[in-house]
């Protein structure tokens, strides 16, 4: 079956209709090595994401490819376990099919992690990066073709595509979490090779202040559907160069487990600020 808006919306009709009377509030995807929870919240349902999206879904690296929804003072939580990338061969609008899932389910505020590494040396792994902005340097745009049509804005603005409130609350939180917390820049590549020393510099002369694979393609169709969007990066490694050693994407999994515990506490804190009772 072609994916295309209409099947999109008939899928998130369908979550509407298996969970009547709960509202949604906000949805959260977590990247690579990460795996979310809501301790203290009630969990309803877990729902794999080939029940969920109409497209077929590859294994995902570090992941059980799940969606879980929870209730949290009588609305609702979506958390997605797991992203498309562009990289594993999805189409732009596969890749955004999770931010606008989320909004046709109800939800106006979309929080995004993910793991990058850093362009600064004074940014070390452990660190969580708030994100300002980003820089899409992925040769894709979801609003491509028929999902630019299907809604207005047909230009939609990206001048404060990540939410200054939200950063601001981001901010303050993590720092009380225990994270060294910054505010800063995704570069958003393709990938899936990591990047040349070269490259590395580029990126930071281009204003970027961490690296990763994902992200920019869901918060530009984020922003298309409306949403409010928080994005924090779990600084997994040092990019290419700017450390001795090379890199691996076991490296990247452990540094995603072991700021996990944090990671959570962040985001439990995060829901409860943002679903008012
Ligand atoms: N580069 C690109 N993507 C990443 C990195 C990196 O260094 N670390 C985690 N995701």
């Amino acid at each position: 079956m072609e994916f295309t808006p209409k099947v999109l919306e008939s899928c998130a009709e369908q979550l509407r209709a298996r969970f009547p009377h709960l509202p949604i509030a906000l949805a959260v995807v977590s990247g690579s090595g990460i795996n979310l929870a809501l301790p203290g919240g009630d969990k309803l349902a877990e729902l794999s994401y080939q029940e969920v999206f109409p497209f077929p879904v590859h294994p995902l690296l570090g992941h059980r490819p799940t969606l879980s929804l929870w209730r949290v003072h009588g609305q609702g939580v979506v958390l997605f376990h797991g992203r498309f990338h562009l990289y594993q061969g999805y189409s732009a609008a596969e890749v955004a099919a999770i931010p606008r899932l989320a909004a046709l389910w109800g939800a106006s505020t979309y929080i995004l992690t993910n793991a990058a590494g850093s362009l600064h040396p004074q940014i070390a792994p452990g660190s969580l990066v708030v994100l300002s902005d980003h820089l899409n340097l992925q040769g894709a745009n979801p609003l491509v073709g028929e999902w630019g049509r299907w809604r207005e804005p047909v230009f939609p603005d990206m001048s404060f595509a990540y939410d200054p409130q939200l950063r601001q609350l981001a901010l303050s939180l993590a720092r009380e979490t225990g994270f060294a917390a910054w505010e800063g820049v995704y570069a958003g590549v393709l990938g899936p090779s990591y990047e040349t020393p070269a490259e590395v510099r580029m990126l930071g002369q281009l204003g970027g202040t961490v690296v990763g694979m994902s992200t920019v393609q869901e918060v530009i169709a984020a922003r298309h559907m409306g949403l409010r969007v928080l994005g924090l990066s779990l600084v997994t490694n040092y990019a290419a160069g700017i450390a001795a050693q090379p890199l691996t994407h076991q490296e990247v999994l452990e540094a995603g487990a072991l700021a996990q515990a944090k990671l959570i506490r962040l985001i439990t804190t995060l829901v409860e600020r943002l679903v008012q009772p």
